[in-house]
């Protein structure tokens, strides 16, 4: 069994950090957030997602898992050191490397063996050659010696662990094969595909990746859109293009788009070092843009429904990015909601997880308990996130609260036809009204 240490405790480096030690490997979850690893000794999650608490609860027990905050601890004897520090946007679009940086510098401070470094950060292609540069600046090209390899993640927020466990393949760049190897080994037990290939060629994999999925999204959003104005229903349509084996079903979902930590962010930087390198991203410049307008498309309906927004009160359900998170990070219903209230409405509004990250950047929006006071005295009701928990509400009851009538289902998750039938006036994304179907 192997010892590693994972710097960063966010969703990547947690989950990653906590899974290998379930796998037998010795593992020390490093960060330099003093309060994070203060909660993680005692047993406070710093995120929510699913099935993570009871793993890391095993693992510190059994002794496999273990949190500091210091380097010259966390890389003693130390195999493998997985770097998975934050690289948010900067202000032009790319990737924000301070933290990748840092780690490499303090990686580069605490180097006494050999060890190889792994980067599982999304940074743009070429810094695995950075991180290699930063270590070897810091100690004149002098032993001990270290490689570098890239393996990115493919881990969705809300379904982590599962991802990690049962990967669809297992990605690794470096110059050092005997390294990839090395790395490769630990993964074995997951008997999964495991791609070895240079280090550009894997960073740029993760980008590509990430940004065909929201480029799927855009493209069956621009359907959605079309639909709409020939009176055809884009989740037939998505059915039907998803049953061509080449296509697949897969990241068909029309609706108010993608966001999240990670699309935005990396669809933006992939565009962003396409252009400093005099090469023209038009589609990816388009994905983003369709993205964009789904959002204002939802308040314009909303808008056009009710006459006017100005006065008016929303109700909106679901708040995170995405079901099974409380990740508000560029979350569509955050949009939504400072455009309606830029347009005078007032918005009140549930989420099973993320009401206080979203009360925090939205100070004006007003929570409620459950799906039926949001629904109380609310001219509409706008579904942006499909948390399981909304998918079979008791319309009859939220019927008799609302003051109007008006439905946004954001995401496609209800009946028009039934909601119609209780009197709501229904508007999908991409499907007709159901006042129009036979
Ligand atoms: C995404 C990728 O799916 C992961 O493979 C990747 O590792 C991760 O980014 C990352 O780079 O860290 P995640 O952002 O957690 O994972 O969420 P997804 O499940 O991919 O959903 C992203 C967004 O697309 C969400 O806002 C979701 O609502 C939206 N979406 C997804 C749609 O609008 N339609 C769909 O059909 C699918």
């Amino acid at each position: 069994m192997a010892k590693i240490c994972v710097i960063g405790t966010g969703y990547v480096g947690l989950v990653t950090g906590t899974c290998f030690s379930d796998m037998g490997h010795d593992v020390t979850c490093l960060d330099i957030d003093e309060t994070r690893i203060e909660q993680l000794k005692q047993g406070i999650m710093p995120i929510y997602e699913p099935g993570l608490q009871q793993l890391v609860d095993q693992n510190v027990e059994a002794g496999r898992l273990t949190f500091t905050t210091s380097y010259a601890e966390g890389l003693q004897n130390t195999e493998f050191a997985f770097i998975a520090v934050g690289t948010p946007s900067d202000a032009d679009g790319d990737a924000e490397m301070k933290y990748v940086k840092m780690a490499a510098e303090s990686i580069g401070r605490n180097l006494s063996h050999e060890i190889i470094i792994v980067n599982k950060s999304t940074v743009p292609v070429g810094t695995g050659d950075l991180v290699a540069e930063i270590i070897n600046d810091l100690n004149g090209h002098q032993p001990p010696p270290f490689s570098v390899v890239s393996n990115p993640e493919f881990l969705r927020e809300g379904s982590a662990v599962n991802d990690f466990m049962s990967p669809d393949r297992v990605v690794l760049g470096s110059t050092n094969p005997e390294a990839a190897k090395k790395v490769a080994d630990l993964y074995e037990a997951l008997r999964s595909p495991i791609m070895i290939t240079d280090l550009r060629t894997a960073e740029m994999i993760k980008y590509a990746s990430n940004a065909f999925l929201a480029t799927r999204i855009s493209f069956i959003n621009e359907i959605a859109n079309i639909c709409e104005s020939l009176g055809a229903d884009v989740r037939e349509v998505a059915r039907g293009m998803g049953m061509d084996k080449r296509i697949g079903p897969a990241f068909l979902d029309a609706g108010l788009g993608w966001g999240g930590s990670c699309f935005p962010k990396d669809v933006q930087a992939l565009a962003h070092m396409a252009e400093v390198r005099g090469a023209h991203p038009q589609l990816l410049q388009a994905v983003m843009d369709i993205n964009c307008n789904q959002r204002i498309r939802a308040v314009n309906k909303l808008e056009n429904a009710l006459g006017g927004l100005d006065g008016r009160t929303i109700g909106v359900l679901g708040l995170s990015f995405k079901p099974n998170t409380d990740d508000t990070r560029d979350a569509p219903a955050l949009d939504i909601i400072r455009l309606l209230l830029a347009r005078g409405a007032t918005v009140q509004a549930f989420d099973p997880q993320a009401m206080q990250a979203s009360k925090r950047e939205i100070p004006d929006l007003q929570l409620r308990q459950n799906p039926y006071e949001v629904a109380q005295d609310a001219d509409a009701l706008l579904l942006a996130t499909e948390w399981n928990e909304f998918k079979s509400l008791d319309f009859e009851r939220i019927k008799t609260k609302m003051r109007g009538n008006v439905i946004i289902d954001g995401r496609n998750i209800w009946d028009g036809g039934d909601l119609h039938d209780l009197g709501f006036d229904y508007y999908g994304m991409g499907v007709p009204r159901p006042d129009s179907k036979k």
